[in-house]
């Protein structure tokens, strides 16, 4: 069984242990608060715990490492993990800048490793319902899509919310299209911490013309999760804050009646949910990375595909900081 030490107990990290705890064998945990490990004996007996990273990785028995810290950890921790000959799963995003992710890309590839970075969102089968709509032309063109991921906290004082929020629609986004953005801006205003914006909107347009936009904020009134995605024969809409209808198809879309003079009219048709399966995206999450690890699939492609969302966060961040204020 594949043994996994996961860093990082603290608001995450619990429900990646208990999922690693279940699939395979957590054999370390490893948090600098000594108090985050004194919860967590009691919980796993059999679990080595310890404060010092480099005793968890001197572990030679010792397969893979999850890292569930700060996002300004991830490239160092992963880094040595890899240097260390471990597999490594990386909560998103995997690094702050792409040269930091690139870095990790070749390690990874230089020892043989599996790299993954923790993109929750592309596991869920709400989400694996909107790619199936895209690409059996379902929706027919695709023509602009938008995010809105909202709510009142979780305030977070170390990263802003287009890196929090924003790198989960953002792996989802470029899912979906299949393409990265030649043209990408942020804007956004810190009101809690400074220089950490509370509340961000982007816009990508993408080299085939389509066009999207992320509306990121914890300081809202109400909690919203959802991607709307238009296309010319349809419309389509996840909400993963519905308990049943996650996915709902709307038969409405822009129609001519004759091509040479028509006015723009619209068509409206039914609006129904499919059965989208309740399996847990973190179980799904988890069970993909150790079935890489068991060779089985590209060991590096979610890596790439992490790679990519952390470009496209680079450039949004840069042009964040260089919008007028
Ligand atoms: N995929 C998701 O849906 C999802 C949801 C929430 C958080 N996250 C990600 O999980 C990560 C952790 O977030 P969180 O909210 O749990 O953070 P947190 O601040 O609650 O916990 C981080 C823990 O890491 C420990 N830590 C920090 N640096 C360390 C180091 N160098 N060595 C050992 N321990 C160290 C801290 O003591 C703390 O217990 C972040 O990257 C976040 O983006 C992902």
């Amino acid at each position: 069984m594949t043994k996994v030490g996961l860093v990082g107990l603290g608001y995450w990290g619990p429900n990646l242990a208990r999922n690693f705890a279940d699939l395979a064998e957590l054999s370390w945990v490893c948090d600098a608060s000594p108090d985050a490990l004194e919860r967590f004996r009691t919980r796993y007996p059999g679990t080595r715990t310890t404060t010092d990273y480099d005793e968890m990785l001197a572990d030679p028995e010792l397969d893979a490492v999850v890292v569930a810290t700060p996002a300004s950890t991830h490239y160092e921790l992963a880094k040595r993990a890899l240097e260390a000959g471990k597999h490594v799963f990386v909560e998103k995003p995997p690094a702050t800048t792409a040269a930091d992710a690139e870095d990790l890309l070749a390690t990874a590839e230089a020892n043989g490793l599996v790299l993954m970075p923790g993109h929750l969102l592309l596991y869920h089968p709400g989400v694996a319902a909107l790619k199936r709509l895209v690409d059996t032309g379902e929706l027919g063109e695709v023509l602009y899509l938008y995010s809105n991921r909202q709510n009142l906290g979780k305030i977070r004082a170390d990263e802003n919310a287009l890196s929090s929020l924003g790198v989960h629609d953002l792996s989802v986004i470029l899912y979906l299209l299949d393409e990265e953005p030649s043209e990408g801006w942020a804007r956004g205003n810190s009101y809690l911490t400074p220089g950490i914006e509370d509340v961000v909107f982007c816009y990508l347009r993408f080299p085939s013309g389509k066009v999207a936009h992320m509306h990121l904020s914890w300081l809202d009134p109400q909690k919203m999760r959802r991607i709307t995605v238009v296309g010319k024969e349809k419309m389509v809409v996840f909400d993963d804050m519905e308990l049943e209808r996650k996915v709902t198809i709307f038969e409405k879309g822009p129609w001519q009646p004759t091509e040479q003079y028509g006015e723009w009219q619209t068509r409206t048709g039914d609006i129904y949910s499919p059965k989208i399966p309740t399996d847990e995206p973190l179980r799904l999450e988890c069970r993909h990375f150790l079935s890489l690890i068991a060779g089985e699939g590209d060991p590096l492609k979610a890596a790439r595909d992490g790679l990519a969302v952390v470009r496209v966060l680079e450039q949004l961040q840069a042009s964040l900081v260089a919008a007028p204020v």
